[in-house]
């Protein structure tokens, strides 16, 4: 697919949605400021996946490290971020490897095979729980980042783990972060039912299930979980931005609910993926130079 190539510093004017190939940073850069009304986003957790391309994040060497990059990556989300903005932040946990090396091919998940991986962070022991949610929430907000809420996503349908001395994961976090104290925040439109049949504010805890999709290898949140983000956060025709797009979930759900999107993401064959799923026209689609 032919594509317009843009560098930066220059910056690109926004008419309608579109697809950025290339690293979230530097594609950030040639974003308008303030022109998102909200990000929703997932971006690669450490150590976990190997997307086999240069630059990816979640290979860093060290916790810190991949810590330091995405505050990086979130300041300039700040930067294109509107003043009244909030940015969802879906981030998983994971175990220290106890200093295995390697971990072998999953038949259904190639990314899941890593040829080298993280020495356990200083400071902590084989088989303790990371903690990377919390430590990355609290990097962000001593960034200048307000935390206003952690959302438990719980999975009812979480896969089985073979493991007899702790409870089986079945949950992440949404971290919801604002850029000011004052923010737009629908609560209405995602209200729910509460026990006695009366609809009362969202809790923070929700039950959604993972969903498989077929295209792909790699983690693709599913549309029920980033829905009354992008309800509660934004009006008709506004910018919702995703600096790790993937397959491009956050698309589909903009387009489901006549929202425009900006999407972010390294490796060209998830954009193409994500393109073919959105049937985004050529035109929409931009590759940014290195
Ligand atoms: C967890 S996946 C996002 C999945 C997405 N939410 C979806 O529903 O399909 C993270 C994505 O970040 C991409 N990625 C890794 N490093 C990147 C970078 N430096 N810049 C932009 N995208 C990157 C990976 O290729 C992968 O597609």
């Amino acid at each position: 697919m032919k594509r317009n190539t843009v560098s930066p510093p220059s910056r690109i004017k926004l008419t309608d949605s579109a697809i950025l190939e290339g690293d979230a940073l530097n594609a950030l850069r040639i974003l308008p400021p303030r022109f998102a009304q909200c990000v929703v986003t997932s971006p690669p957790y450490w150590g976990l996946r190997d997307y086999h391309i240069d630059g990816q994040i979640g290979l860093e060497p060290t916790l810190p490290q991949f810590i330091n990059h995405l505050v990086a990556v979130f300041n300039e989300v700040k930067r294109v971020l509107r003043d009244d903005g909030i940015l969802w932040l879906n981030i998983g946990d994971g175990y220290t490897s106890g200093n295995r090396r390697y971990r072998a091919a999953d038949k259904k998940n190639p990314a899941r095979a890593m040829t080298t991986r993280p020495d356990t962070p200083d400071g902590l022991k084989p088989k303790d729980l990371q903690g990377i949610p919390w430590r990355l929430a609290f990097a962000l907000q001593e960034d200048g980042w307000y935390l206003r809420s952690d959302i438990v996503w719980n999975k009812p349908n979480a896969m089985p783990e073979s493991v007899k001395d702790r409870p089986t994961r079945s949950h992440e976090y949404l971290f919801m972060l604002t850029k000011s104290k004052q923010y737009y925040y629908d609560y209405d439109a995602i209200r729910e039912t509460g026990l006695d049949g009366r609809y009362r504010n969202r809790r923070s805890v929700w039950d959604v299930n993972t969903q498989a999709f077929s295209d792909s290898h790699f983690a693709t949140f599913p549309a029920k979980l980033i829905e009354p983000c992008i309800a509660a956060s934004t009006r008709k025709d506004d910018y919702v931005l995703d600096p790790f797009f993937g397959s491009g979930t956050v698309g589909v759900v903009c387009t489901h609910k006549h929202r425009r999107y900006v999407g972010i993401e390294l490796n060209p064959d998830y954009v193409l993926l994500a393109a073919k799923r959105l049937n985004a026209a050529k035109e929409e689609i931009i590759k940014v130079a290195v």
